[in-house]
């Protein structure tokens, strides 16, 4: 067999091993296999693409795995569960940048080819323009993950989104008809990053999921145009499995936020003030609990409903929360979780969460599910969720209006456990901590839960 097929073969068994790692995904079981086989793959991609460049000088690239290995190494132990969806941020960034740097790369090597053809200018733009965006708006997103940064919008900003998306898009047919334009082709490079800026900055609140479904989609974007840049087959076979699947994701986020992806982009953002504030909504309606009361409560219950979101990541609860609902489940309760789709810091958060505590998959329901399920459900306990069972949602003006969310002011009993009043990503007040049928629980969600499972032991 030839140097070549080899090479082409290994980048096929490269592209089967993405794929089923793709599948094994899907499943919390298969997960850590599925991820396993996704490692192994890209490493026979990275050897069959050294062999491929007939690469002689193996230094630099000896200390670029060493310094990439050392990196990883350390944030895949020391970075805490919390930190994740900002360490996820920062991967679809980076990825992006680094594809638009190896297209801009390839640019600067044959910019003085007279005849470069109109499918390598294609990528070449696509490459850098995805790969700028993807960069700046996962740095935006990054900084608003981590609370550094907050909402911006200029006034009129979505008109001026529409006019430096025009443009970007202008330069990018120039170029792909006139390549000797150099100037063209850096000013897109500049021009993409500053629209990353301009497209993540203003999004907030519910929105958010989505923009960061769409960036991980432009990052394999990004990576299969610079696999047709370089001629790469494996690069453009992972790129497109991960931009369709991020693809995915984000039309999954967009359906499950009720929104129009060109509306979250480009649509007019709706004003945020105006609505009532923390003061005038709990003064004097809020209704606190201890973990003796609740024992109390839960024992004469038949049905729990649990509703998480990122304070149970923050308090890492997910084990307390198991151990009460198998307690539950023991003297008879009919246990189940409503997820939202958006409860957390990114895609599956609470899944992963709650299948790390070993909670049957079959107790999880979605949002559709729980909506059904909450008016017959006697006990619903929100632990370190806030926007996505806020009903401001049902409001017609502000950051999370429209969001559905899950009702759990419908349950007969609603218990909230947090550590204080203060609000979620969308910093709005949340009527209902004021609500008759809600007693607010509060501390740190591990502690609390704890608290619970001892109390109802002690009945
Ligand atoms: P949030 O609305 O962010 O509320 C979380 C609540 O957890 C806070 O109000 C906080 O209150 C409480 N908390 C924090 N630490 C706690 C602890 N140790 N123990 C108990 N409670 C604790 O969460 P959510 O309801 O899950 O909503 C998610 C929000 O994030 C949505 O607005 C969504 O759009 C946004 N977002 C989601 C994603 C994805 S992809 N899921 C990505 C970006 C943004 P205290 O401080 O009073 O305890």
């Amino acid at each position: 067999m030839e140097r070549v097929e080899i090479i082409q073969l290994a980048y096929l068994g490269a592209s089967v091993l993405f794929i089923m790692g793709l599948k094994g995904l899907t499943r919390p079981k298969t997960a850590v296999r599925g991820n396993q086989l996704g490692a192994l793959g890209m490493l026979v991609a990275i050897a069959a693409t050294l062999a491929d460049q007939g690469v002689l000088d193996y230094k630099v690239i000896a200390g670029g795995i060493a310094l990439g290995t050392v990196i990883g190494f350390l944030l895949a132990t020391r970075v805490q569960m919390t930190k994740m969806p900002e360490l996820v941020a920062m991967f679809n960034g980076l990825g992006g940048g680094a594809s638009a740097l190896v297209a801009a790369a390839e640019f600067y090597r044959q910019s003085g080819n007279p005849e470069l053809a109109v499918e390598f200018t294609t990528a070449t733009v696509a490459s850098v323009l995805i790969g700028g965006v993807t960069l700046t708006g996962s740095l935006v997103a990054f900084g608003k993950l981590n609370g550094s940064l907050r909402d911006f919008r200029l006034p009129k900003h979505h008109i001026y989104n529409i006019l430096v998306g025009l443009v970007v898009l202008g330069l990018a047919i120039w170029f792909c008809t006139a390549p000797e334009t150099t100037w063209t082709f850096w000013t897109i490079a500049g021009v993409s990053l500053f629209f990353g800026i301009m497209l993540t900055v203003p999004i907030g609140g519910g929105d958010m999921p989505v923009v960061i479904a769409l960036l991980n989609s432009m990052s394999g974007l990004a990576a299969a145009a610079t696999g047709f840049v370089v001629g790469n087959t494996v690069l453009i076979i992972a790129g497109s499995l991960v931009g369709a699947s991020g693809l995915i994701l984000t039309a999954i986020m967009c359906k499950a936020m009720d929104r129009k992806l060109f509306d979250v982009l480009f649509g007019e953002f709706a004003p945020s003030g105006g609505g009532p504030d923390a003061d005038e909504i709990y003064a004097g309606k809020i209704k606190s609990t201890s973990g003796d009361e609740l024992a109390m409560v839960m024992e004469s219950c038949r049905s729990v409903m649990f509703i998480p979101g990122y304070g149970m990541a923050v308090a890492q609860a997910q084990h307390a929360v198991r151990d009460l609902s198998n307690l539950l489940e023991s003297r008879g309760v009919d246990v189940t979780f409503g997820i939202h789709p958006v409860a957390g810091r990114m895609p599956g958060h609470m899944n992963v969460l709650l299948a790390e505590a070993d909670i049957d998959y079959d107790k999880l329901l979605d949002l559709d599910q729980s909506n059904a399920a909450i008016q017959q459900t006697d006990v619903a306990i929100v632990i370190g969720a806030n926007d996505v069972v806020n009903p401001m949602a049902r409001e017609p003006v502000g950051p999370i209006s429209g969001m559905p969310i899950i009702d759990v002011d419908k349950a007969t009993t609603v218990v909230v456990v947090k550590r204080s009043l203060s609000p979620g990503y969308a910093k709005i007040p949340n009527p209902l901590f004021a609500a008759d049928n809600t007693l607010m629980f509060f501390g740190d969600a591990k502690k609390a839960m704890t608290e619970v499972t001892a109390a109802i032991k002690d009945l």
